[in-house]
């Protein structure tokens, strides 16, 4: 048991706290799900990107999914090496494209033909050879919600699998870049096995057809996406997953990479919150908090579910909504859930909050970020300080 109390008075809240034996059991477990074949798990570093849980993915040899050349950094520096890195994104800079070929990473996993002809242009430039993927549209229903669904022709994402076998040609033939992987990938928070096997099927396919046209890709990237349980979904397990992929696979001598970001590390993380006052308005009880949705968006982003519980209260409990202070009536971590009275100074913790909850804070209202804490065992380490006033102004000129 987590003594969230301890940790609250030791740190002070808003607070996020991770469980680092979680993330490294979460992490094996899919890792090991892999174990038939040759497997990368690139970690998607949006999910979490602190340099300590990222040091911890390192140490167990994980690679890296990143989506702009700040995470790449960050990977690189939390001593991911560079032939385990992926830059992904629909729109990179060139800056961001040069450094990644000069830094030599595994991969880019290039989204449109605009961004191959920047990417084979900078390549050019400075005389090296690109090694890419390009992400495919298998146009599938990943029966998620639409704001995190990104496998179907009506998405941004990816280009369709006409127009990227004309790239694979195109790239075969260029001189600065290679072609080394096909990628994926149909959303997140996936709970249903079906679109994720009948995806695979299809870019498997194209991977046999490239075989025939001479192009040897050596990753199949699957993509991230797994879902985890934050209320009571159904979840599909790591084995399962590993399986309707490698089914897709027989005969074929690719290394599988997979790019799980919430799976890794969102049950392995918690909010902690504190109480401020109850207050009820015509008859509607709200229970307000110092956490907010510049701390966790996700509740008014998605309107997404994460469980709270009152850490030592006992009582009666009755229906509340638990809102923050900043000024937006969508400033909300959950609506009409059961909690007991509650008071000043009672605390409370909110769960799942590892994967997209730190990443996705901003500084609106002139809050400063929460701190972050990692917990092993008995131990815990403070592994983000809480920002203060001085960090809020400190990129700010004069103006006088
Ligand atoms: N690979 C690619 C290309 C992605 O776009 C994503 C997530 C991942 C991997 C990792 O997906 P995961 O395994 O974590 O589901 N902010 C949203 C989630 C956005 C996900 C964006 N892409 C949320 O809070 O639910």
């Amino acid at each position: 048991m987590i003594n969230f109390k301890n940790l609250a008075k030791k740190y002070e809240t808003p607070l996020y706290v991770y469980d680092f034996e979680s993330i490294k059991k979460n992490y094996l477990e899919l890792k090991d799900a892999f174990k038939a074949r040759k497997s990368l798990i690139c970690y998607a570093v949006k999910a979490n990107s602190n340099l300590s849980v990222l040091k911890l993915l390192a140490k167990l040899e994980a690679g890296a999914d990143c989506v702009s050349i700040g995470e790449v950094k960050r990977a690189l520096k939390a001593g991911i090496p560079k032939y385990k890195i992926i830059f992904s994104g629909v729109g990179k800079r060139d800056d961001e494209i040069e450094e990644a070929i000069l830094r030599d990473i595994l991969m880019i996993n290039i989204e449109s033909e605009a961004e191959f002809d920047r990417v084979e242009l900078i390549a050019k430039k400075l005389d090296k050879k690109a090694r890419i993927s390009i992400r495919v549209n298998p146009n599938i229903d990943a029966k998620t919600h639409p704001y995190i669904s990104t496998g179907l022709n009506e998405n941004k994402f990816g280009i369709d699998i006409e127009n990227a076998k004309k790239l694979y040609i195109r790239a075969k033939n260029s001189n600065y870049i290679e072609p080394i992987g096909i990628h994926f990938h149909i959303g997140s928070q996936l709970t249903k096995l079906e679109p994720i096997k009948e995806a695979s099927a299809i870019i498997a396919s194209m991977l046999r057809q490239l075989k025939v046209l001479d192009i040897d890709i050596k990753f199949f990237d699957v993509g991230g996406g797994i879902g985890i349980r934050y209320e009571d979904e159904k979840i599909i397990k790591p084995y399962d997953y590993a399986q309707a992929v490698l089914e897709t696979l027989k005969g074929t001598d690719v290394t599988i990479v997979c790019e799980p970001g919430r799976y890794i590390v969102g049950n392995s993380g918690y909010f902690l919150t504190t109480v401020l006052y109850e207050k009820e308005n015509n008859s509607k009880r709200f229970v307000i908090v110092d956490g907010a949705m510049n701390d966790l968006l996700r509740p008014s982003l998605y309107k997404a579910y994460h469980a709270i519980e009152a850490v030592d209260v006992k009582g009666e409990s009755s229906k509340c909504d638990v809102v923050g202070p900043v000024c937006e009536s969508g400033d909300f971590l959950a609506k009409d859930i059961e909690l007991p009275k509650l008071k000043n100074g009672d605390l409370l913790v909110v769960k799942s909050a590892g994967a997209y909850g730190f990443t996705m804070s901003s500084n609106y209202n002139s809050r400063g970020r929460a701190a972050e804490v990692a917990i092993e065992g008995d131990e815990d380490r403070l592994i983000r300080k809480r920002e203060s006033f001085e960090d809020l102004i400190r990129l700010e000129k004069e103006f006088l």
